[in-house]
């Protein structure tokens, strides 16, 4: 309930005098003393309060979640939550991107949107925290803060023995096939860590069929672990390249049960042998010793061989010890989103996915395709893809990271300091060219929202006090210098720092 006094435009106080001989309608609107001022408010409900000024409720748009912004556009406060308008039939799928200069705040409203408000509500999220930051005292990540708050779970990924997690890219919780409409599968995330590993796609000829190789070693380490009754490991899939089961054999069977491209040579194990020999050799760079050791290899384990727990609503993955744009990190992403997005679909409610500094995947095509899977496929298990940027000149015109942003239906702009970067913003997402100038002038913490058809707005991010502590990464930038060293200046401290 609220009260709602009325204005004094409403009553018309301060306008000019009607003049002698006004209608019916105005005698009768004097009468029943509508146009004088009311010192006190009437009470009424928030609801029947709305036809005070119906334009601006309007402008105002549903309310589908917490409040995170005020528009600048209508002075109205809003509410964002994928989920809520999705939910709400505004958009078709739940996705975002976030694009914006270097320190234009695309964090902080990722942190605070996608991240605080979420958990607080029930969601689960994954994150990938690039970015090291110095803060408190220690090397906590950009997401430490949020997590220290949160109660989250951070998980480092690092290839050095003992310090990383594992995932098992054979996992059990993974199907073993992906399907077009619901998970990402083990199949399509070997061919992924292959295509990295080798350096190009996988793709099958009359000559060679690497991809084929492939699969079929993948069908014969599956059935050989479930007939040791355990767990298939990566290992288990380069043994089954290096010496192929006959059934690999594409093709009819005769009568006598053989495979009659193997009978007639064209197509034996000896070919299947030489058609996966360089995925064998390329997928050893991730089994100990290789320079890609230690994150895939062997069963899913957490930091120092410990139960990786995934219960906690907010996994932050902390991947600032791999090197930027490495087709490890890029991979490792896509691999990791692909796992826990599989665990998450045993749990019901809404989940996001944070793929901060995305780039970095934008070169690795295989990488880039099993993301925009995930975002394509993320209803089965209730999950949202947000996608953070600088630029859109960061990404290949074309590539899967570009036609998943394309598709993406809230889209929040931060400033964009070139012009050239404003104007391809411009034509991705069909705006007015008249947005060139707000895009190339935004404040800090203000943005351009495009969600589905409703109008655009400019909106600006306001936070509490615990926001600003938690979304602050100026920490590095604006830190005083550690203390001066003090020399010892009488003769007995001289003795004393002697001894
Ligand atoms: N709404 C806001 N109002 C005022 N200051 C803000 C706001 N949002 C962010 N900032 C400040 O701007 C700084 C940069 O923010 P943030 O790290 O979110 O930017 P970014 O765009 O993610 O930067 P980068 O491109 O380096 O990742 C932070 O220190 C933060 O405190
Ligand atoms: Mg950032």
């Amino acid at each position: 309930m609220t009260t709602a006094p009325v204005s004094k435009e409403a009553t018309g106080e301060g306008r000019p005098k009607r003049r002698r001989g006004g209608g019916v309608c105005l005698r009768l609107v004097d009468w029943l003393r509508i146009r004088q001022l009311r010192d006190d408010g009437p009470f009424t409900s928030t609801r029947q309060a709305e036809c005070l000024n119906p334009a601006r409720v309007a402008a105002a748009g549903p309310v589908t979640g917490p409040p995170t912004h005020v528009s600048l556009t209508t002075d109205q406060p809003g509410f964002h939550s994928l989920h809520g308008q999705y939910s709400n039939g505004i958009i078709q799928a739940p996705n975002a991107c976030v694009l914006g200069a270097y320190g234009s705040g695309k964090s902080a409203w990722v942190k605070c949107s996608y991240v605080l408000k979420p958990v607080a509500t029930g969601a689960r999220v994954l994150v990938f925290d690039k970015k090291r930051q110095h803060q408190d005292g220690a090397d906590s990540g950009e997401y430490g803060r949020a997590v220290e708050i949160l109660g989250g779970v951070k998980i480092p990924l690092d290839r050095r023995p003992g310090l990383g997690a594992v995932i098992n890219i054979l996992d059990p919780a993974i199907v073993a096939v992906g399907a077009e409409d619901s998970m990402v599968g083990q199949d399509e995330l070997l061919s992924m860590a292959a295509e990295v590993a080798c350096g190009g796609r996988l793709v099958d000829t009359a000559d060679s069929a690497p991809a084929h190789a492939l699969r079929v070693a993948h069908e014969a380490a599956r059935r050989r672990a479930a007939a040791e009754r355990r767990v298939a490991v990566l290992q288990d899939v380069i043994d089954a390249l290096f010496s192929p089961d006959p059934e690999g054999v594409p093709g009819p069977v005769d009568a006598d049960g053989r495979k009659t491209l193997a009978v007639q040579g064209v197509v034996t194990v000896e070919t299947l042998i030489r058609w996966g020999l360089p995925v064998a050799l390329g997928l050893q760079r991730f089994i100990s010793g290789g320079d890609m050791s230690g994150l895939i290899d062997g069963e899913t384990r957490g930091p120092g061989d410990t139960e990786l727990d995934l219960s906690d609503p907010l996994l932050v993955f902390d991947t600032s010890a791999m090197s930027d744009s490495s087709p490890a990190l890029g991979m490792m992403m896509a691999l990791i989103g692909a796992f826990v997005q599989a665990r998450w679909t045993l749990v019901p409610g809404p989940k996001i996915l944070i793929l901060e500094e995305a780039y970095n995947v934008d070169r690795l095509a295989g990488v880039a395709s099993v993301l925009r899977a995930l975002a394509k496929r993320g209803r089965a298990s209730g999950t949202a893809v947000v996608t953070v940027l600088h630029h859109l000149s960061d990404l290949q015109e074309g590539s899967d990271l570009w036609t998943l942003i394309r598709e993406t239906d809230v889209v929040h702009l931060f400033l964009q300091d070139k012009t050239d970067d404003a104007e391809q913003c411009v034509a991705m997402f069909g705006l007015d060219s008249s947005l060139l100038e707000t895009l190339t002038s935004l404040h800090q913490g203000t943005h351009l929202l495009k969600v589905g058809r409703r109008p655009l707005e400019v909106v600006q991010q306001p936070r509490t006090a615990l926001e600003e502590w938690i979304t602050d990464t100026d920490a590095g930038m604006l830190a005083a210098p550690e203390a001066a060293p003090r020399f010892a200046v009488t003769e007995q401290e001289a003795l004393d720092a002697a001894v």
